[in-house]
């Protein structure tokens, strides 16, 4: 199962990863995550992302290659794994398939979030994620049941920074000038697979689980 999701800010890429992972133990590979927890430690690379991070910016296509490339060296990747939010440009597209045809694996399906920018505000001011184990949330569509406490660790529920409205209307922006080029790229290479994410959670789920053929 060697996914690519691709889709804008709040598509819900995030969601049916970690359905995903829960249901057939396959990576997902969050960049974002990846990015949050450096800028959390606060390594060198962890406060050169924020900077970008906090305006709505993409880090540095090298920044990002660098991390993923060594992620899918990690030895739970051998049965594959969910890049969710990566790539992002045209160059970590290419970079992406430089560094798998070296590890012999390739791409079965990049499956694209097809959703009506309308949601997508809603979707990310109600999100909420744990401090402690990173599960997300949505105050409306997903709650948990304690309010600001994870169902899953306890942990302590919060918002995250680019979530604000601001910097969420500058992160769209970016997704169509730079990612969103991505869906031409990869419908050339016939591995485009698009799903409605504008329903709800479980048959979002249930398209995706279709499309890779285990439903
Ligand atoms: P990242 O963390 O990847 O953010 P994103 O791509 O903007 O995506 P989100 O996490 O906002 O949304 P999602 O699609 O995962 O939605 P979710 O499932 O949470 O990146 C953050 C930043 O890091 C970037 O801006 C950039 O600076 C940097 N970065 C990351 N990767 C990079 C890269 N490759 N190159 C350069 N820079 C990079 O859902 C959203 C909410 O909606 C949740 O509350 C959820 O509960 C709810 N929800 C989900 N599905 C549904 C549904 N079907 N119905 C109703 N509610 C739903």
């Amino acid at each position: 199962m060697n996914l690519v999701f691709l889709g804008p800010p709040g598509a819900g890429k995030g969601t049916q990863a970690a359905l995903l992972t829960k249901q057939y133990g396959v990576p997902q590979i969050s960049t974002g995550e990846m990015l949050r927890s450096a800028v959390q430690q606060q390594t060198p690379m962890g406060l050169e992302a924020k900077r970008h991070m906090d305006s709505g910016a993409l880090v540095p296509d090298e920044v990002v290659v660098g991390i993923v490339e060594e992620r899918l060296a990690a030895a739970d990747c051998v049965n594959g794994f969910i890049l969710d939010g990566f790539p992002r440009t045209v160059a970590q597209a290419d970079a992406l398939s430089v560094m798998l045809r070296k590890s012999g694996k390739e791409i079965e399906h990049v499956i694209l979030f097809d959703v009506d920018t309308s949601v997508l505000l809603e979707r990310i001011v109600g999100r909420r994620m744990c401090r402690k184990c990173g599960r997300g949330y949505h105050v409306c569509f997903d709650p948990p049941l304690e309010a600001g406490k994870c169902d899953e660790c306890g942990g302590e529920l919060y918002q995250r920074e680019d979530d604000q409205e601001s910097t969420m209307r500058k992160r769209l922006e970016v997704y169509e000038a730079q990612t969103a080029p991505l869906k031409a790229y990869y419908s050339t290479g016939g591995l485009l697979r698009s799903v409605d994410a504008l329903g709800a959670i479980q048959d979002v789920y249930g398209e995706i689980q279709k499309i890779v053929g285990r439903d």
